[in-house]
């Protein structure tokens, strides 16, 4: 089969932190030798024109298979850590998975059916979420309450527990539904939790009939803490 046919990108957004710029562009040549001198492929991080401290990593793999090799490789792993220690990834496409949906998915559609199966016996306040994962895979979420009231997780925390465990960590957009008049946000622990987990989401609001408007995670959590700050002690 032909390269072309066989070969994979995979895309990132990464945020580099303030003043490890030279660190992330030296990280960035070790990574694309070690791609090269094993054979996986090509890395390179194209600059965001308007936004500095921004990059797009782009991998061309030269095939599924060798991008799933990569994913096992240690010395990959530990450069890819080290990328996690000094920017913040968010993962746009991911080729090394399975070929991604060729049909725009109805998140919002899932989001309302997964809300159906809401276990809310004491505020009556059901809500769904569909979380999309790198390779187009859609994965549901609806809140399920205890007697306890403290002990109730949230259908978007649902669906990133379910989707985590089922061993993805690519994310790309969530839909959120509840049967209110204004959107239905998710809670701040569950923006804590998306954050960690997926980034800088697109988040879809809606209710039971018409949507209510699409936001970027970073803008309901602007100043955000996560594993970054823990690695500069
Ligand atoms: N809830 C969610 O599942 N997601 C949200 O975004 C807001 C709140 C749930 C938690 C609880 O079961 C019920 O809604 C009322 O707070």
């Amino acid at each position: 089969m032909p390269a072309s046919e066989e070969s994979r990108l995979s895309v990132a957004i990464v945020d580099v932190d303030p003043g490890r710029l030279d660190d992330f562009l030296s990280l960035v040549r070790r990574l694309a030798a070690v791609m090269e001198r094993k054979g996986y492929g090509r890395a390179e991080a194209i600059r965001d024109e308007a936004v500095p401290s921004r990059f797009y990593a782009v991998w061309h793999w030269t095939s599924a298979e060798t991008a799933k090799h990569c994913h096992s490789d240690l010395e990959m792993n530990d450069l890819r850590a080290e990328l996690g220690r000094l920017a913040h990834v968010t993962s746009a496409i991911d080729g090394t998975q399975s070929v991604p949906s060729q049909h725009p998915l109805d998140l919002v559609a899932a989001a309302r059916r997964a809300r159906e199966n809401a276990a809310a016996a004491f505020s009556h306040f059901k809500v769904g979420a569909a979380l999309e994962t790198g390779d187009g895979t859609v994965v549901t979420g609806c809140n399920v309450e205890n007697a306890t009231y403290g002990l109730t997780v949230c259908a978007e925390r649902v669906a990133m527990f379910k989707a985590l465990s089922d061993g993805h960590r690519h994310f790309t957009r969530i839909a959120i539904v509840a049967d209110t008049e204004s959107p239905t946000p998710p809670c701040g622990a569950c923006r804590q939790i998306l954050w960690e987990f997926g980034g800088d989401l697109e988040i879809q609001l809606a209710n039971l009939t018409a949507d209510a408007g699409t936001y970027r995670l970073k803008d309901l959590l602007p100043l955000p803490f996560d594993a970054r700050l823990l690695g500069e002690r």
